[in-house]
């Protein structure tokens, strides 16, 4: 998908080459076509959300220490308005929230060894059937996903999240917890409004640099398919 709209980039000096100051809180960090990034925490921004049609995020889990401040990640989930919720959740936990309409189950063939799989909750309008998808996991040293890896410690394989989507047809998505930024490269990917919030700089950043990358690859293959279709007509007009 193709827009004209213009780029908000609010990034550091360090980080968008020296213009503008970093936004906080209820401003965009980055604002492209159907794609917002909000640097906050997501507790912080609950009232001012737009309701979404659904809600697919990957928290940080209550019982896994990667140094960050843990929210009420329960009251967040429970917070945000939103038609379905796809919710990560870790395997030996009790769900998010209360009844789940689906628990379904990411297995990883890689997978290291209490970490063989994690559940994604189901809740609201979202299919009844649960499922388990089998899909590697990103890790740094692993070869298969090497193009993919930008090196955030959660970071959720693209196939995974492009087959929820997929699966639950939304019109727009939000992600509170969004890292960086699966979620939203392939809500853009696939023409899906979307929104993705994240309390750490550094991974907005991260977030807002793969998605600049895809608009730079569609541009790039734009103009390699102009190439090839002036080389066409250039060809036909020959042989006339
Ligand atoms: C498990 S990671 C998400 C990874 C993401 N799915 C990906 O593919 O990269 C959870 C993210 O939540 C962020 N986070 C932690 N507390 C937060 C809060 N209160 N509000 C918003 N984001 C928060 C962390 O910085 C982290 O990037």
């Amino acid at each position: 998908m193709t827009t004209s709209a213009p780029i908000v980039d609010c990034r550091t000096d360090a980080a968008a080459g020296g213009h503008s100051p970093a936004s906080r809180g209820s401003a965009p960090y980055y604002q492209h076509g159907l794609v917002t990034i909000y640097l906050s925490p997501a507790e912080e921004l609950l009232e001012s959300l737009p309701a979404c049609d659904l809600l697919l995020t990957d928290p940080p889990y209550p019982d896994y220490e990667k140094g960050w401040e843990i929210p009420d990640v329960s009251w967040v989930l429970g917070n945000i308005r939103a038609k379905k919720k796809l919710i990560f959740w870790p395997c030996l936990l009790a769900p998010p929230l209360p009844a789940p309409k689906a628990e379904h189950i990411w297995e990883k063939p890689n997978g290291r060894s209490a970490h063989w799989y994690e559940k994604i909750y189901g809740y609201g309008s979202v299919q009844a059937r649960s499922k388990i998808y089998r899909v590697a996991a990103i890790l740094p040293n692993y070869s298969q996903y090497a193009a993919e890896c930008v090196n955030h410690p959660c970071q959720k394989p693209l196939k995974l999240i492009r087959k929820l989507i997929q699966e639950t047809a939304p019109t727009c998505i939000t992600d509170c917890f969004m890292g960086s930024g699966t979620t939203l490269v392939a809500a853009k990917e696939a023409g899906i409004p979307c929104i993705g919030i994240d309390s750490r700089e550094e991974y907005c950043e991260q977030a807002a640099k793969r998605l600049s990358q895809e608009q730079l690859n569609l541009a790039q293959n734009g103009k390699a398919s102009d190439a090839a279709g002036r080389m066409q007509k250039e060809d036909e007009n020959a042989r006339k």
